[in-house]
């Protein structure tokens, strides 16, 4: 097997699996953020992205911020974070996609002002968690309803087992995560990554 990354090493020493295959992380990534840590993420995905021509980075409220932020750093561009609106609104300001969430078995409408989207931007979507790629697929509507190009995905931890990166990869979407984990069991407490 191959030497495990950062990530995934922080994961097997300070992640909690809890029931219902939820990876609980909020030691750095959360609830508190190890900033020095997280923005050593942020300058992976630099790395990883480094040929591509990226404009902005887009991600959604409240956990996609931090590692958005400290990736943009590297980037030297704006962060735009999607908001989750109580209501539909027929607000004609602002760019409006529904994002189902199966954690928590409810329908968001997440929101950006049409000012902070642009035809021809080109965008890293990024995001802490991707499951089952509701949210990223929210976030590819928005930027497509502004004209703009999705050049890739960054994600920290992939639930490789929720299908979600796959399916987005097999529609061609550019999806990097650092962490894919193929399997979690509570009660051993062993976690797989592909
Ligand atoms: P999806 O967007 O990929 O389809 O996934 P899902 O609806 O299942 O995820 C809903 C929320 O739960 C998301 O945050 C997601 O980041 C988070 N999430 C999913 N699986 C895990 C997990 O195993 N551990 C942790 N810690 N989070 C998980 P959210 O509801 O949008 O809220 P926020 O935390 O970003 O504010
Ligand atoms: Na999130
Ligand atoms: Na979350």
């Amino acid at each position: 097997a191959s030497e495990l990354n950062l990530l995934q090493k922080k994961i097997l020493t300070d992640g909690v699996i809890k029931p219902g295959n939820v990876l609980k992380v909020d030691s750095f990534l959360n609830h508190q953020i190890d900033v020095p840590f997280i923005s050593e993420l942020g300058k992976e995905f630099k790395n990883i992205f480094a040929h591509k021509k990226i404009d902005k980075i887009l991600t959604i409220e409240a956990s996609g911020i931090g590692i958005a932020c400290l990736t943009a750093v590297y980037f030297g561009v704006p962060v735009v974070f999607a908001k989750k609106s109580a209501g539909s609104n027929m607000d004609t300001e602002v760019y409006t996609t529904e994002v189902k969430s199966f954690t928590h078995n409810k329908v968001n409408h997440v929101v950006v002002s049409k000012k902070y989207l642009n035809q021809g931007e080109h965008i890293l979507i990024m995001d802490d968690f991707l499951a089952n790629g509701c949210a990223v697929e929210g976030l590819m509507d928005l930027v497509s309803q502004a004209g703009g190009i999705v050049e890739g995905v960054g994600i920290c931890i992939e639930k490789g087992f929720q299908g979600g990166g796959d399916a987005l990869r097999a529609k061609g979407v550019d999806v990097r995560s650092l962490a894919i984990i193929d399997k979690m069991d509570a009660a051993t407490g062993t976690i797989t990554f592909r």
